[in-house]
């Protein structure tokens, strides 16, 4: 895993949308996994400022939403499919039939699921996965307890989600209590996984998913299988982690390491 601290949650997402780009100017036809949430907000800002001065173009990318809400139109503005659309890909070139979406009212679930780890599959895998991770070390929907193997497929949310959520709907009825979600075995085929935190709240989830054994109890410690796994976060998110001044010399001293190995930065291996 790479850890790397910025000093706050601007420097994270530019540092973010820097990696994206290096990506993408290697593979035009770059895939990527989006996530919801506070978190991406600023990165996708800088995204469609990078698009807009010519640094990505998106015409060839493809995207893949990590989850969504089930019983929920696509047109319905808390969707994440309406999320998505609304902070990033009406801003930019992506072409409608590159982005794929889980469908929150879907006819068949367990066919839905399969055919979306399908069209990953036909796609060539997603390149970069970008993640958020909640401060009880969830990743995507896959709260603590799911299976570190585990598939797209619906998930139950939790009370606290459900009560959280009852804020945005304007009819309790509407308040979703399933889910669709990437699973965990899905997060860990992509080729790169880019996972973004900001902020003292994901202090103790950070340095359980880095520094803690790998156990479904936090999720997002499964990360620590992966051989191209970047954290991205603030001085404040990283303020529990007990080797962070070793994760700062060692991405100090990264250039001179690619130096030695003669190989380009962040290169996406197919
Ligand atoms: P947040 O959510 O970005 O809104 O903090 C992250 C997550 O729960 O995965």
């Amino acid at each position: 895993m790479e850890v790397i601290i910025k000093k706050d949650y601007d420097d994270v997402c530019s540092e973010s949308a820097l990696i994206i780009e290096e990506a993408w100017k290697r593979k035009k036809n770059l895939v990527l996994g989006f996530p919801t949430g506070k978190t991406p907000l600023g990165l996708y800002e800088k995204l469609i400022g990078l698009y807009n001065q010519g640094g990505i173009d998106f015409a060839s990318v493809m995207a893949f939403n990590l989850d969504e809400y089930v019983g929920l139109e696509e047109s319905h503005p808390q969707s994440f499919a309406y999320y998505m659309d609304r902070h990033l890909f009406r801003h930019v070139n992506i072409k409608r039939e590159n982005v794929f979406r889980l469908n929150g009212r879907p006819g068949d679930i367990e066919d839905h699921c399969r055919s979306y780890e399908r069209k990953i599959q036909e796609v060539g895998g997603i390149d970069v996965q970008i993640l958020g991770i909640g401060e009880n070390g969830h990743i995507a929907f896959n709260e603590p307890g799911s299976s570190l193997s585990s598939r797209t497929r619906l998930k139950i949310l939790t009370p606290e989600t459900v009560e959280a959520n009852k804020l945005f709907f304007q009819n309790e009825k509407e308040v979703p209590r399933f889910c669709l979600t990437m699973g965990i075995g899905t997060i860990l085929e992509a080729k790169m996984v880019l996972l973004l935190a900001a902020g003292k709240d994901k202090a103790e989830s950070v340095a359980r998913a880095i520094e803690g054994p790998v156990t479904a109890s936090v999720p997002a410690s499964a990360l620590q299988f992966h051989a191209r796994a970047i954290f991205v976060i603030d001085e404040a998110a990283a303020s529990g982690l007990t080797n962070r001044d070793y994760y700062r010399w060692a991405y100090e001293n990264k250039g001179r390491a690619l130096d030695l190995l003669k190989i380009v930065p962040l290169k996406i291996r197919d």
